[in-house]
């Protein structure tokens, strides 16, 4: 019998480019799988598996728990959860930046507030770089924290730069260059290793495809 292997794939800005990258690679994703859907399991029995449709920021806990066998996730999300997953390929997709963002005319501070989502990822850069800063977790709507005056800086994602730019903000540094990544139960790695593997050769010779026709 064909293990099913389960799938865990972000809502939002994410999907639409994940879903689209998995038909490219010829994995037959049913029309029901859209990006505003509200059904949250869908198999797809034709090709040996099952989507889980989930929050971002939940993919990792998933893939680490076990309850999906792989997942496609932000770098942004695994460098905050810091789940214990494998990375087992760069996708490519959703391509944008992590970055310090303030107003233009922003001057240093003592022990300045930066306002964030990522509070994990931003504690760690700013004392690599021997920074004292205090970080302050937000859920969404970062660019409000320095117009409010909440926060001296963030550090936000940048994909087109228009939020920024609505909001009269600019990059002052980019931190870090992000991707999306498919990642893997380190179990279901060992366990299901031939339909992941199956499935990374699929992707991977899709990206070379798509690469080499640029
Ligand atoms: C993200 C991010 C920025 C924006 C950047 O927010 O936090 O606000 O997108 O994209 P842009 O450079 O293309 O404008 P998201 O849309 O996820 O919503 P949020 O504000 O609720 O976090």
């Amino acid at each position: 019998m064909q293990e099913i292997l389960k799938v865990a794939m972000p809502k939002g800005r994410i999907y639409k480019q994940a879903s689209r990258l998995l038909q490219r690679a010829g994995l037959p994703i049913p029309e029901d799988v859209h990006e505003d859907t509200r059904k949250y399991m869908i198999p797809v029995p034709e090709a040996g598996m099952e989507f889980i449709i989930a929050k971002p920021v939940d993919v990792p806990i998933f893939v680490e728990y076990g309850v999906a066998d792989i997942g496609i996730v932000g770098k942004d999300v695994l460098m905050e959860e810091q789940r214990d997953v494998y990375e087992l390929l760069d996708l490519g997709i959703a391509r944008c930046r992590m970055s310090i963002i303030g107003l233009p005319d922003w001057k240093p501070v003592l022990n300045p507030r930066v306002a964030t989502k990522y509070p994990n990822v931003a504690s760690r850069y700013f004392r690599q770089k021997g920074q004292q800063v205090e970080v302050i977790k937000l859920n969404g709507s970062i660019e409000l924290a320095p117009l409010i005056g909440l926060s001296d800086r963030i550090v936000d994602m940048v994909e087109t730069g228009q939020t920024i730019k609505e909001n009269g903000l600019v990059e002052h540094e980019v931190m870090y260059d992000i991707t999306s990544r498919l990642i893997a139960n380190r179990v279901s790695y060992r366990l299901k290793h031939e339909p992941i593997r199956h499935l990374c050769d699929m992707l991977q010779r899709s990206l070379h495809e798509t690469e080499a026709r640029k």
